[in-house]
């Protein structure tokens, strides 16, 4: 007989408790209709016999629960994904950024690739920045903070050696600036790889709202592609304010093509380009203690 909602519900909370109490990771806020999909796939892959086993499994076997994470997110990326999106990076966002720091003669470029997967986000955007920085202005720095929950697959950008078809998406001048090839894998180069710092971060860990290494200092880009979607729409509000407040003033946010601000938050995040999900931050009003006006 199929157990009641309730009794359902009851395993599934129990699961969750589970999860977090080994790994830290909060399942209940990823998208609940994906949390059951991705458990009944499981459950029936490993032929366990409802909710109920499965949590034995999970209490028998620890490195289930990490499995099941890996589950909730598809782990896929490229360089360049999207290319009208770096384009629009590259030509409309980035020389904004480099100008804003010459104006305010600032000498550090800081951007963060949030959910960063096995690292093409981080390296594309950071070959870009590299590619700009030589040409307009000498001697600013650039720290990209690629962050992603899952620690093998930081090893793996860490490392920043992909195989051949991985590079379908970059273009020949871009693959000649930065890329050699070592034992059949092409590399990505060191000057490169420099100016990436990949670090593990929860991005629904209640608290952190920034990567551990980065605290000091707001980001003037923060990438979370592909990411928000496998999360519960209070979780992603939640994400969402976490940037508003670590990012510059003038910062730039920019999300994967099947991700939007939804109506409610667009008083933290004013579109630039709704269709290739490209917002800038709105200041957060505040008190003038001058005369209690409103700044803007
Ligand atoms: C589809 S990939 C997106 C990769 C890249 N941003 C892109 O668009 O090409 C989703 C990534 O989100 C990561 N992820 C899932 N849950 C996360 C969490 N709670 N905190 C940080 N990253 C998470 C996954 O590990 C995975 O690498």
């Amino acid at each position: 007989m199929d157990p009641s909602p309730t009794t359902h519900d009851h395993w599934l909370v129990a699961i969750i408790d589970r999860v977090r109490a080994t790994t830290r990771c909060d399942l209940g806020q990823y998208d609940p209709d994906l949390l059951r999909r991705r458990l009944a796939e499981r459950i029936a892959e490993i032929s366990r016999f409802g909710l109920r086993d499965y949590l034995d499994g999970l209490i028998d076997d620890p490195g289930e629960c990490q499995h099941l994470i890996k589950l909730m997110a598809v782990e896929v990326s490229a360089f360049f994904r999207n290319p009208i999106v770096f384009e629009l990076i590259d030509q409309q966002v980035l020389p904004e950024i480099i100008d804003r720091k010459k104006r305010l003669g600032k000498k550090e470029i800081r951007v963060w690739s949030a959910g960063c997967c096995s690292g093409e986000e981080a390296y594309s955007i950071a070959m870009l920045i590299h590619d700009q920085v030589q040409g307009r202005t000498q001697g600013c720095a650039c720290h990209i903070f690629a962050t992603d929950i899952h620690s093998d697959t930081l090893e793996f950008a860490r490392r920043g050696g992909y195989s051949r078809e991985r590079l379908d998406t970059v273009k020949l001048g871009v693959f000649r600036r930065y890329f050699t090839e070592l034992e059949g894998r092409f590399q990505v180069c060191d000057t490169i790889r420099d100016m990436v710092l990949f670090s593990h971060h929860d991005l629904t860990a209640p608290g952190n709202a920034t990567p551990a290494d980065s605290i000091f200092g707001t980001f003037d880009l923060i990438l979370c592609r592909n990411v928000l979607i496998y999360f519960s729409q209070m979780s992603q509000e939640m994400i969402l304010r976490k940037f508003h407040a670590s990012l510059d003033d003038e910062g730039f946010l920019v999300l994967g093509e099947a991700e939007h601000i939804h109506h409610e938050m667009e008083s933290l995040f004013l579109p630039l380009d709704r269709h290739n999900r490209i917002y800038r931050k709105r200041r957060s009003r505040s008190r003038n203690p001058q005369n209690g006006m409103n700044d803007q």
